[in-house]
């Protein structure tokens, strides 16, 4: 029987969108991809739309008038916001997580109480409505703490306090100043934790939950770390510091006891479940939970897979995950993300691009985050520009292959990491030694 193929509907328009867009292109059993909003890099191989990612009635509205038959929702606004309830509401199957699943990104207190019924290990916490008790509990912790916005802030909702002074004024900025609206107005002060980071995606029907590759962000802007937290900067893929113990103990004590708790309190989740973890000396713990694929992981994580995006997708929406194939190649992945000077704060766009044959490199991809084709030519519209991504037999020439590429881009102002991976391979490197 020769099956009908489907027209779908990616929601979003970064660096993200771009790679599920590639890899979704791969599947037979797809005719057309439309992209809202998209970008300037999307519009080569999608239909894209100007409908925004948060404009949840134009989602709807588009999906029927245009027969979408699936939808991938991939920010975390519209999830968090319902897009996907509404979507099957008018009979439009997708990927993602419902508004009350996506709970365990949209709230961090939400996450943090999850953790706390469920036994699944992370930092010691404490959450606040009143300024006045965060300042009382400030007065008789340790330091350094982590204090954290409830609701989601874009990456910009997290600060690490060293001394009591640094968190009041945390507190302050949100709480009593509003600096990331309602977001802010009820707090997290959480235990500090040590150790390497991991990222792990995982595929999840609710009832079965396949991880895919690790990987390692980059969140500080400038080189060895430092700077200011970005969306991310680059990652590495897999991950040199999760380790096959780690990643044993991790399914045991948090993936599915994450997804056995989310059952229990009928919140089932359904889509691509992010682990921010903490390879900690008593173990992994949990950072923050995305409910959605992580940007820049994603551009290092699909590259590897070698399986049927799209069949996993279906799958996992039809709850028959278990049945399909989710493979991913032994190589490895490195993205660099090109930034207009200035992000995450102020930055100019309008920039023109020099790809300079870049993106016709052998097993590189250029994913657009930050462009619009303007007059025929590629412009910057935003912070983060571009991902340069490579995949190679090591982590260590995926690295050298994607500085190659990068360094062939050109476009004024451009800025980038000039250490992605650099101090995990160090590390693996020295200790192979
Ligand atoms: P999040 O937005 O929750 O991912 O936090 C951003 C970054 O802040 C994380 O990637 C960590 O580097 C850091 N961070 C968050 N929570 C903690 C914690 N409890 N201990 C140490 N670092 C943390
Ligand atoms: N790279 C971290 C995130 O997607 O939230």
């Amino acid at each position: 029987m020769k099956i009908k193929p489907m027209n779908v509907m990616l929601v979003g328009g970064g660096g993200r969108e771009h790679a599920i867009l590639e890899k979704l292109r791969e599947s037979p059993r797809i005719d057309t991809i439309y992209a809202l909003p998209g970008n300037g890099g999307m519009s080569e191989h999608a239909i894209c739309v100007p409908i925004s990612a948060t404009d949840i009635d134009g989602i709807v509205a588009f999906a029927l008038e245009k027969h979408v038959d699936f939808a991938v929702v991939a920010p975390d606004d519209p999830l968090i916001q319902g897009a996907c309830d509404r979507l099957r509401d008018v009979g439009v199957r997708c990927f993602g997580p419902s508004a009350s699943a996506a709970a365990i990104e949209g709230s961090k207190s939400f996450a943090k109480d999850l953790m706390k019924k469920y036994g699944i290990p992370t930092a010691s916490y404490a959450v606040f409505d009143r300024a006045d008790e965060a300042y009382a509990y400030l007065a008789k912790i340790p330091y350094p703490t982590v204090i954290k916005a409830d609701g989601p802030a874009l990456g910009k909702g997290v600060f690490i306090a060293q001394t009591e002074e640094e968190a009041k004024s945390a507190v302050s900025a949100l709480m009593e100043q509003g600096k990331l609206g309602k977001s802010g107005l009820r707090v997290v002060i959480e235990e500090c934790l040590t150790g390497n980071e991991a990222s792990v995606l995982a595929f999840t029907d609710g009832s079965t939950l396949v991880p895919m590759v690790s990987a390692l962000d980059h969140k500080r802007a400038f080189d060895n770390d430092m700077g200011p937290n970005t969306g991310g900067m680059g990652a590495l893929a897999p991950n040199p510091f999760y380790t096959e113990r780690a990643a044993s103990e991790c399914m045991e004590r948090i993936f599915l006891p994450t997804i056995r708790a989310m059952n229990a309190e009928g919140r089932k989740f359904k889509g691509c479940l992010y682990f921010g973890l903490m390879l900690t000396n008593d173990g992994p713990k949990v950072i923050e939970y995305n409910c959605r694929f992580g940007d820049p992981e994603t551009q290092v994580v699909l590259p590897l897979l070698e399986s049927d995006l799209f069949e996993i997708m279906l799958a996992v929406e039809d709850e028959r995950l278990c049945d399909v194939p989710v493979r991913f190649q032994t190589g490895a992945a490195c993205c660099v993300v090109m930034a207009s000077q200035g992000y995450p704060t102020k930055y100019g766009t309008g920039y023109e691009i020099a790809l300079n044959d870049a993106d016709r490199l052998k097993n590189v991809s250029v994913y657009h985050a930050g462009t619009k084709v303007e007059d025929g030519r590629l412009l910057t519209s935003g912070g983060r520009v571009l991902g340069v991504s490579a995949v190679a037999d090591t982590p260590r020439s995926a690295q050298r292959a994607a500085y190659d590429a990068t360094g062939r881009i050109r476009f004024e102002n451009a800025f980038y990491r000039t250490d992605i991976g650099e101090r995990a391979l160090k590390a693996i490197e020295n200790k192979n030694a």
